[in-house]
């Protein structure tokens, strides 16, 4: 019994957060076992859910454990890429660069930020940025390239679930080319009024896309903000190397 205790306390510090590294890395040894191996994704993350509840952890702290799990797995698809497998756009998006141009530099958040394209662009013209991903390749790239920039970044490894976007904190949010959609619904409380959003994405039609914004549906999001650009429109997809439906989107919480 004690060493079950003794991992579910791992998992949360004393701030009462659940630490995200702890209870993937705790959810991975499980998953080593040769009979949890077997299991495909679906089943093993319910029975280890299961497990969770089991041994005596609250329902809604599991589901937000399982929740975090997924995120961070995520970083199983990028980890290759940032190590140099395949290849990943290296230069700033346009969409931010037109963002940010005229604009006087404040916070900006980079909601994952990969191996900080993005970011460092921000950071080199003046902005104090934190990004956070849940690739550590990603994220051990974006610092070193943000050191032989000569820029400070504020760069971590933690899924959207963890991250503390907070209240009226960011003068710029950037998600760009995000595969999961939840964090925008955090960026009308977290940004501070005047601040913008900057989204660039698939859209749902698009073939292949495994992204999810539908028709508009940025511009419903933002209601009440002052819509400086929308588009929805045939580009090139920066990280899937071809023509697809886009969505872009950069607006302006009103003061
Ligand atoms: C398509 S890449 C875009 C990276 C970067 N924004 C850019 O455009 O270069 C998606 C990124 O989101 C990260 N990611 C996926 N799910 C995440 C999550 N739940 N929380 C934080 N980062 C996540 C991935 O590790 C990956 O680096």
């Amino acid at each position: 019994m004690w060493p079950v205790v003794l991992i579910l306390a791992l998992c949360i510090p004393v701030h009462g957060q659940i630490d995200g590294e702890a209870a993937y890395a705790n959810f991975l040894r499980w998953r080593a076992v040769p009979e949890n191996a077997r299991l495909t994704w679906q089943a093993a993350t319910e029975r280890y859910a299961a497990k969770l509840t089991a041994d005596g952890m609250a329902p809604s702290e599991a589901r937000q454990t399982m929740s975090i799990i997924a995120s961070r797995d995520e970083a199983v698809l990028y980890d290759p890429v940032y190590a140099g497998k395949s290849p990943s756009p290296q230069t700033p998006t346009a969409l931010l660069v037109e963002a940010v141009k005229g604009r006087r530099p404040g916070k900006a958040l980079d909601v994952g930020m990969g191996q900080g394209r993005n970011a460092i662009f921000m950071a080199r013209h003046g902005w104090d940025v934190t990004g956070f991903d849940v690739s550590k390749t990603g994220i051990a790239a974006a610092q070193r390239h943000a050191m032989a920039a000569g820029v400070k970044l504020n760069a971590l490894v933690l899924s959207d679930e963890e991250f503390p976007f907070g209240q009226a904190q960011w003068d710029l949010i950037a998600i760009i080319y995000p595969i999961e959609k939840r964090s925008v619904f955090r960026v009308r409380d977290a940004l501070r009024p005047g601040g913008i959003i900057v989204v660039e994405c698939g859209h749902k039609d698009g073939k292949d896309s495994p992204f999810e914004y539908d028709t508009n549906e940025l511009l419903r999001i933002f209601e009440g903000f002052r819509i400086r650009k929308y588009e929805d429109t045939a580009g090139a997809h920066e990280w899937m190397r071809k023509e697809m439906r886009l969505v872009r989107l950069i607006a302006e919480k009103m003061p």
